[in-house]
């Protein structure tokens, strides 16, 4: 028996443009295109230890490690898509074996914070090489998205990335129409199609904060995934699809240019449209608490001050606000400040996986 280990760390990332609303969620392939910065410190640590050769089922050991070190058996609910994912490693690798793997997020697992992104991305990428792979950036975007976490994909990168990829020749920068690849490309056809994401400029281009009020650690009632298929019923779903081309035009300007005022208002409109769409869904949910409002609150009248920062979300009621470095202390002061806050991140670019983590076993 041949039993190969490897460790890595994938960061976590946020939207500027978001991934919302899916035409087959479980396979990872959107309705639209996103935009994302790639984090620093909110990383998933993964190791996983291959066994060449062996019977694939059963075998397979999903574990959860502490900061202490001690490695518990995952629940039911956190392993099964674990599971589901090697076997689609697996048949990525062309390999049989069972897998040994153990993960941990590097940010308070009491934020609330969605980890699938950083999470599948580590596995994606510590099980193909534990299975004697290295992928690419593109083929290992490729593979985290098909966990169904389509987020994952723009996990394979550093820097500020967009998912899916763009084919410059046929979709030029503005252009309106079709969001995503159509049919023709193969979502519709019997082969699996391929959509990774690609990296629109590296971390070292633009050095942005990203600072991350923690209003509600609570679980979310309604899942990321469950709200890529109710969206799909509000009746506002067309119109956000129909203002995106010019959104995803503005926001690939402000990066290339590094122009945060340009950046600010699409980053804003976007997260409110996330919001809006999940409102007004049938039936509607709602992520938004009080604290949500308060910290809301604080970035405009940081703004009214002078003070460069624009705040986003994901689905949940935490808040991502944005920032220029120079704008870092003052904006992190005043978020300590509100009594709704209960963690602050204090988090930045990154520069996308990697593989030189201490491994958890
Ligand atoms: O990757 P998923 O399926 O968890 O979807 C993430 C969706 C949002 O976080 C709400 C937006 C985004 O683009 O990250």
């Amino acid at each position: 028996m041949r039993a190969r280990k490897a460790t890595v760390a994938a960061p976590s990332n946020i939207a500027f443009v978001k991934y919302w609303g899916a035409r087959d969620v479980e396979r990872g392939i959107p309705s639209n295109r996103s935009i994302s910065m790639t984090l620093s410190r909110c990383e998933s640590i993964c190791t996983v230890e291959f066994r060449a050769g062996e019977a694939a089922v059963p075998g397979d050991e999903v574990l959860i490690a502490s900061e202490r070190g001690s490695l518990d058996p995952a629940p039911r609910g956190f392993a099964s898509p674990v599971l589901a994912h090697l076997e689609r490693v697996r048949s990525w690798a062309g390999v049989t074996g069972p897998f040994r793997v153990a993960t941990r997020n590097t940010f308070p697992s009491a934020a609330g914070l969605a980890s699938s992104a950083s999470g599948f991305a580590a596995l994606s990428l510590a099980a193909a090489r534990a299975a004697g792979r290295q992928p690419t950036p593109v083929e290992l975007s490729d593979l985290a998205r098909r966990s169904g976490s389509g987020s994952a994909a723009r996990s394979a990168f550093g820097g500020y990335v967009e998912w899916p990829a763009r084919d410059p020749g046929r979709d030029p920068v503005g252009a309106g129409g079709v969001p995503v690849p159509d049919e023709a490309d193969g979502a519709g056809s019997g082969a699996e199609p391929s959509f990774p994401a690609m990296r629109l400029a590296s971390h070292e281009h633009w050095d942005l904060r990203d600072l991350i009020a923690i209003v509600e650690a609570s679980p979310k009632e309604v899942s990321s995934r469950e709200g890529h298929r109710r969206v799909l019923t509000s009746p506002y779903f067309e119109t956000r699809l129909g203002l995106l081309p010019t959104r995803l035009a503005e926001v690939r300007a402000a990066i290339h240019e590094r122009d945060f005022d340009r950046l600010r208002p699409v980053l804003e409109a976007e997260a409110v449209d996330l919001h809006f769409l999940a409102m007004s869904a049938r039936p509607p949910f709602h992520y938004w608490t009080p604290g949500t409002v308060e910290v809301v609150e604080a970035v405009r009248s940081l703004r009214a001050a002078g003070v460069p920062a624009a705040w986003t979300m994901d689905a949940g009621p935490n808040v991502h606000v944005i920032c220029p470095p120079e704008a870092e202390t003052e904006v992190a002061g005043r978020l300590e400040s509100l009594t709704s806050v209960r963690t602050l991140i204090e988090d930045r670019v990154g520069p996308g996986p990697r593989t030189d983590p201490e491994p958890l076993f």
